[in-house]
């Protein structure tokens, strides 16, 4: 059996400038979006992670034609051909976007045959609202083992309010309104960057979409759907990794193409800790400088424009080196502290109760083997390799490739110390893959 590991050695200050990639969490559901489009979508700026290959999979089980250019990181979707609405278990197993597929499928065919979702585990993940504001769109609704089999005649337009803003609730009504007759209205919609990149590609394509404050999305439907050329946003959680990487190693980087008016909340909490942020003139960009004395922080993550519970992890690791103690609340997800346990083995001092993690910060980390649990606990893992003293080895590898497109390279880039190797657990030798991936 062969298993891969990350293995992360003591890194001097980062410093560098490094571009970001295109934003997973709006690549997939935008790529979903391409069901709903009379011909070919082009999508630009695609990060190459596995989750996008799975997604292109499951497109291309549907029936769609998909030219993925890796190099130029250009996506070409060709859903005319998609002829069927079932999606096999395999697929939908691997990542919880892929249920983004039902919205479309019930707005193109009225019909949607798909398994549960998979994902990282982050505790119960349930779909109960997608499932509930479909039923009150008109669509019966079968669970049957793992499947759930979604039918309708013509979906209707409703109110629909939402009792959590759920992304991807709001990202799966939002695509099954679009080609509804009538206006839908979804209430305490998630405001999230990357729906708003949704809305975005759909406005492109046609679709009569508004958002009203608080949080009322309105959507009025329309016949049908262009093909457009779309250019994906750029990915907000790797930028604050990034910075978390400069900031827990003592370092200075730039990060160009950053888009620091959807990262307010993570830049106050870094500057709270004595960090330099500095954001271009033209309001894109940004530049960072870490102090030598970083301080603790507390944080509680939420819904956009709160903390996003996606860089709760790494932001965490930068808590375990702070003076002070750190008190992180994570709100969103019941059970995402599972990198607690790991950081300790690193020397971390956190205690845990219920959903808040204690951090008490230590003048070092030690390097250690540990598990990845979930992509975002992957990232934190690794930054938190380059700080430790000695080596750390990361497994569960396939949590950071779902993620990221090379962040290791660009870590790398950047100067940090950063191998992948491949080893085959039953023999006794270990063969090294690549200087890094
Ligand atoms: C998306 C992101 C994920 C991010 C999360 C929160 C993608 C592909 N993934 O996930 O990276 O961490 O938003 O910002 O975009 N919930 C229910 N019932 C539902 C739906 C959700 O109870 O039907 C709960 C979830 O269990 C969770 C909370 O609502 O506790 C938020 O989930 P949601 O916003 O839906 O996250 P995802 O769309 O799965």
């Amino acid at each position: 059996m062969v298993k891969d590991f990350i293995r992360i050695s003591t890194s001097l200050p980062l410093k560098g400038s490094c571009e970001i990639s295109g934003a997973k969490n709006a690549v997939l559901v935008i790529m979903a979006s391409s069901i709903l489009a009379s011909g070919k979508t082009t999508l630009r700026n695609i990060p190459v992670s596995s989750d996008v290959l799975t997604m292109i999979e499951l497109l291309e089980y549907l029936g769609a034609e998909v030219f993925f250019d890796q190099e130029e990181n250009r996506l070409e979707i060709d859903s005319s051909t998609i002829v069927q609405s079932e999606v096999c278990p395999d697929i939908m197993s691997r990542m919880r976007a892929s249920f983004l597929v039902m919205g479309p499928l019930l707005a193109r065919f009225g019909r949607a045959h798909i398994a549960l979702p998979g994902g990282c585990s982050l505790g119960k993940r349930p779909i109960d609202y997608h499932l509930k504001n479909f039923k009150k769109m008109g669509v019966t609704v079968e669970e049957e083992s793992h499947f759930i089999t979604a039918t309708c005649q013509q979906l209707q337009a409703r109110r629909l309010v939402l009792e959590y803003p759920s992304v991807g609730a709001t990202e799966n009504i939002i695509m099954a309104a679009v080609l509804t007759s009538g206006v839908t209205e979804i209430v305490n919609a998630s405001l999230e960057p990357e729906v708003d990149d949704l809305i975005s590609v759909l406005r492109k394509m046609g679709a009569n979409i508004t958002t009203q404050v608080p949080a009322t999305i309105i959507i009025e439907g329309v016949e049908s759907l262009n093909s457009v050329e779309y250019s994906v946003m750029p990915d907000r959680l790797e930028a604050g990794s990034l910075l978390l990487a400069a900031a827990i190693t003592g370092g200075e980087i730039s990060i160009p193409n950053a888009q620091p008016h959807i990262m307010d909340v993570f830049l106050l909490k870094l500057e709270e800790m004595g960090h330099t942020v500095v954001v271009s003139d033209n309001g894109k960009g940004i530049f960072f400088k870490a102090t030598t004395a970083p301080k603790a922080v507390s944080f509680k993550t939420g819904p956009f424009p709160g903390f996003p519970t996606d860089l709760q992890a790494p932001m965490m690791v930068a808590q375990t080196l702070a003076e002070g103690t750190s008190i992180i609340e994570e709100t969103v997800f019941e059970n995402r502290l599972l990198h607690i346990q790991e950081l300790r083995k690193m020397g971390a001092q956190i205690e845990q109760i219920g959903t808040k993690a204690i951090v008490t910060g230590v003048p070092h980390l030690v390097g250690a083997s540990v598990v990845a649990t979930d992509i975002r606990a992957a990232c934190g893992l690794v930054l938190a390799g380059l700080v430790a003293h000695g080596k750390t080895e990361m497994t569960g590898v396939a949590h950071f490739d779902r993620g990221y497109d090379r962040l290791t390279q660009k870590l790398v880039q950047l100067g940090g110390k950063v191998e992948r190797f491949s080893s085959e657990v039953l023999g006794s030798s270990s063969k090294h893959i690549e200087k890094f991936v």
